[in-house]
């Protein structure tokens, strides 16, 4: 009986893992979303807050771009680069309700550089060819099981000499997720797909992308979530009051732990790409 049970809990674990029981769609919930931004500031979806995004662009220059944002969120990205540069940017996003909530976040001053797109096949992005200097995307793609098409469409869509911005979530060398992550996975039902650095790089070249740099940016996403886990845990009673869900609290704590772990030791790693359409 034992043996049945452990070898079902295995199961349940491996089976959500490989084959997650939730859309994109549902796992981004206004509450969830909420929660995020209690971690990250404002409008961000993603790790790392604002200090994140300026690290992601410190070497890539902004000023009068026309710029791609895919998986733009609450469109916390968008609105930071937005105002600080000469920049037209679109944010791509799966979620029509993001859309709508992002468009609806926009500053007056920031409505004529920023616009928001929903779609959700990366195979056929609404834009003509040879449109966006910058296409970036930040905590992302790891939802992707396949990013081929989607970076056969960047491809696409840049201009000669154009520029592709990733900060993603990489797993080891071995291609799968170790226990850290698989706990993360299950406290916050997430799909995301472990990719080592070398498929990532190989899958960018087959769309043709020459790799300007690879950097991983590991050792200060640890720091971050093991920052974040403090403060939610110290501020716990505080947010509570504002979040009548306890059981995800907890879960989320839990869940920024498992990430700083999981970077600890080495299954996860969070790196930037650059690659570029045309020769070095
Ligand atoms: C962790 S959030 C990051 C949001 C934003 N980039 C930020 O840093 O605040 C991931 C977002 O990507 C969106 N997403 C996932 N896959 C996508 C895809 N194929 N195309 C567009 N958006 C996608 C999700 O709906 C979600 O809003």
């Amino acid at each position: 009986m034992k043996i049945i049970t452990c070898a079902y809990i295995a199961l349940s674990l491996y089976t959500s893992i490989i084959y997650p029981s939730e859309t994109l769609e549902e796992e981004y919930t206004p509450a969830y979303c909420s929660m995020l931004e209690d971690a990250y500031g404002k409008n961000m979806m993603s790790e790392g807050g604002a200090d994140g995004i300026c690290h992601m662009f410190s070497d890539i220059s902004l000023d009068n771009k026309v710029a791609l944002d895919i998986g733009s969120g609450l469109g916390g990205v968008a609105f930071y680069l937005a105002e600080r540069h000469s920049m037209q940017i679109t944010g791509l996003e799966i979620n029509p309700w993001m859309v709508a909530e992002s468009e609806k976040r926009t500053q007056d001053a920031l409505k004529g550089k920023i616009n928001f797109v929903f779609n959700t096949n990366n195979g056929s992005l609404p834009f003509s060819d040879n449109h966006f200097d910058v296409i970036y995307s930040k905590g992302v793609l790891t939802h992707l099981e396949s990013k081929e098409e989607l970076f056969n469409e960047c491809y696409r869509l840049l201009k000669d000499d154009g520029l592709l911005v990733i900060t993603d979530w990489l797993s080891s060398d071995i291609g799968k997720w170790g226990s850290h992550m698989g706990k993360l996975i299950e406290l916050e039902h997430l799909s995301i797909y472990p990719e080592s650095e070398k498929d990532y790089v190989s899958c960018l070249e087959k769309s043709r992308f020459k790799i300007v740099s690879v950097r991983d940016d590991s050792t200060l996403y640890r720091d971050y979530n093991m920052g974040i886990a403090e403060s939610l845990r110290t501020a716990r009673l505080e947010l509570l009051t504002g979040h009548e869900d306890r059981a995800a609290m907890q879960a989320s704590i839990e869940g920024y732990e498992s990430i700083a772990k999981a970077i600890e030791v080495g299954e996860l790693r969070v790196i930037r790409f650059v690659a570029k359409k045309g020769n070095l």
